[in-house]
């Protein structure tokens, strides 16, 4: 142990939440210790997202408060990592409050960086100045061995961890800065990923979620065989002690996508639950997004799909206000959603990012609160139908993951009254999840967490479910 305390704050994606437990476990490995908090921390590393500019806003206003912290404290080092690190490179070095800056495909040189600035108080970055150049073999080579040495998981919730299949992107959606700060698609080899999953469950984890930006994108070629992502979910399948298997975010291509449908059908371990993003139910917002399919082409997958897995579950994302959306294109949305019939859907204002091809060709034209309308507007309809989807199970028995405590007290299941529900030491109120993604809330002991545990459903609302638990 070398006695240094770090404390890791992570913003944006679960690409984000899998660096930064990947980060957690080498430094652990270095001797340092994780904390929870900034206050007695020798090191600080805040994980970054550029997706929107509010959440570049949320790191650069958290800079503000580390900088008033490290007039007091000289000796704290700052570091900036993730998709944030890499857009701004140098600019963010010269902020008073940091001393790294390493971007995501440098994460292996990130414990090296910190002894370095710890020991020699010196500013460094490290981040591509070619991001969308193909990594050497050498780099991709580290970079693996860094990713597929982890295997297990304190950071994340009991019994899950995320796996990336592959890195990068290559779809290049008009709006989206991530091909620019997360480089090409790297898929990785089906063995490294297979084993790793096979240490996670040997260390308890039973639910891992699949990760790639366009996840069923994922191809390697081994000698005569090209592997894709419905022959992951089946190997997967065959890894005793992991029984939930989750994938995520399918770009909406024919692709493959039968077999992935198939997959969920024929193994009970791979999770009926699909996030898909539409972005827009325009197909003139389609095109100028570059996505690569039509609001008919979406919604027949969408039913090819629904026909091979009744069951399943939908949850997709919405831009609103992109650059050219009249009514008429909002409305296409609007009629998209009530087809599509979501369990949930995240819905964006579109928020231009520098450099992409629709911040540098489109002018930004919807007005904010035109976009702060649509999103109300859009929310209600989803509402409505999550609404609808979550009334069916009142009544029903359900097998949830439990995460933990749940963080804010809902309501009492029994309590029309709707006062909060009395908080009991031997049964606190938990949170878990289903196969198909609802959040379950229900009271029981405490170290249900990381166990399966079935729920008879007394009260829905949209997005949440409430239970009692069944001995
Ligand atoms: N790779 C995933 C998610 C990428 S980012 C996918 O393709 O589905 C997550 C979501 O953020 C996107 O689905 C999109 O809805 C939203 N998003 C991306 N760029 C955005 C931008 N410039 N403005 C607003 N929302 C954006
Ligand atoms: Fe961005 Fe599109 Fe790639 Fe998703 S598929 S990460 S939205 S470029
Ligand atoms: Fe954000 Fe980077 Fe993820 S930009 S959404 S953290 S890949």
């Amino acid at each position: 142990m070398n006695g240094k305390l770090v404390y890791i704050r992570s913003f944006g994606c679960q690409m984000n939440k899998l660096d930064s437990a990947l980060v957690s476990s080498a430094l652990k490995d270095a001797g340092f210790t994780l904390v929870e908090s900034v206050d007695n921390a020798d090191v600080v590393l805040i994980n970054t997202c550029s997706v929107r500019r509010h959440a570049e806003e949320k790191v650069l206003s958290h800079l503000g408060h580390l900088k008033h912290l490290k007039e007091n404290k000289p000796a704290l080092v700052v570091g900036i990592i993730g998709c944030m690190a890499q857009r701004l490179g140098d600019e963010l070095l010269r902020h008073k409050a940091v001393d790294i800056v390493c971007g995501p495909t440098q994460i292996p040189q990130l414990t090296g960086l910190i002894n370095k600035s710890l020991q020699q108080k010196q500013k460094s970055v490290a981040v591509t100045s070619q991001i969308r150049q193909k990594v050497s073999d050498r780099q991709a080579q580290t970079l693996e061995e860094f990713e597929s040495a982890y295997d297990t998981d304190d950071k994340q919730l009991p019994s899950q961890a995320f796996v990336r299949v592959m890195h990068g992107c290559n779809k290049f959606c008009t709006y989206c800065i991530v091909p620019y700060v997360r480089g090409p698609e790297v898929s990785r080899p089906p063995q490294a990923i297979i084993e790793q999953i096979k240490k996670l469950a040997d260390h308890g984890i039973k639910l891992v979620t699949l990760l790639g930006q366009a996840v069923n994108s994922y191809s390697y070629t081994a000698g005569e065989k090209t592997y894709c992502l419905a022959d992951l979910l089946y190997m997967a399948a065959q890894i005793n002690g992991i029984e939930w298997i989750r994938f995520v975010t399918n770009y909406p291509s024919e692709k493959i996508f039968d077999e992935i449908c198939q997959a969920m059908a024929d193994s009970p371990k791979v999770c009926k639950y699909l996030h898909i993003p539409a972005q827009s139910g325009s197909d003139k917002i389609l095109k100028a997004m570059n996505r690569k399919y039509t609001a008919a082409g979406y919604l027949n997958l969408l039913d090819r799909a629904k026909t091979v897995v009744p069951a399943l579950a939908v949850a997709g994302d919405f831009i609103v206000g992109f650059p050219g959306e009249s009514e008429d294109d909002f409305a296409a949305t609007v009629e998209l959603v009530k087809k599509a019939r979501y369990k949930n859907c995240f819905i964006f204002k579109y928020s231009p990012r520098p450099d992409t091809i629709a911040e540098k060709n489109l002018p930004d034209d919807v007005p904010i609160e035109t976009k702060r309308r649509r999103n109300i507007e859009l929310l209600a309809v989803q509402e409505k139908i999550s609404n609808e989807l979550s009334s069916q199970f009142l009544n029903k028995q359900v097998k949830v993951l439990v995460e933990g405590l749940s963080k804010k007290p809902h309501l009492n299941a029994d309590d029309k009254t709707g006062s909060p529900s009395v908080v009991s030491e031997v049964e606190p109120q938990l949170i878990g999840r289903t196969a198909e993604d609802w959040i379950v809330v229900f009271n029981g002991p405490q170290n249900l967490a990381g166990q399966f545990a079935d729920i008879k459903i007394t009260r829905t609302s949209p997005l949440t479910l409430f239970g009692e638990l069944i001995d």
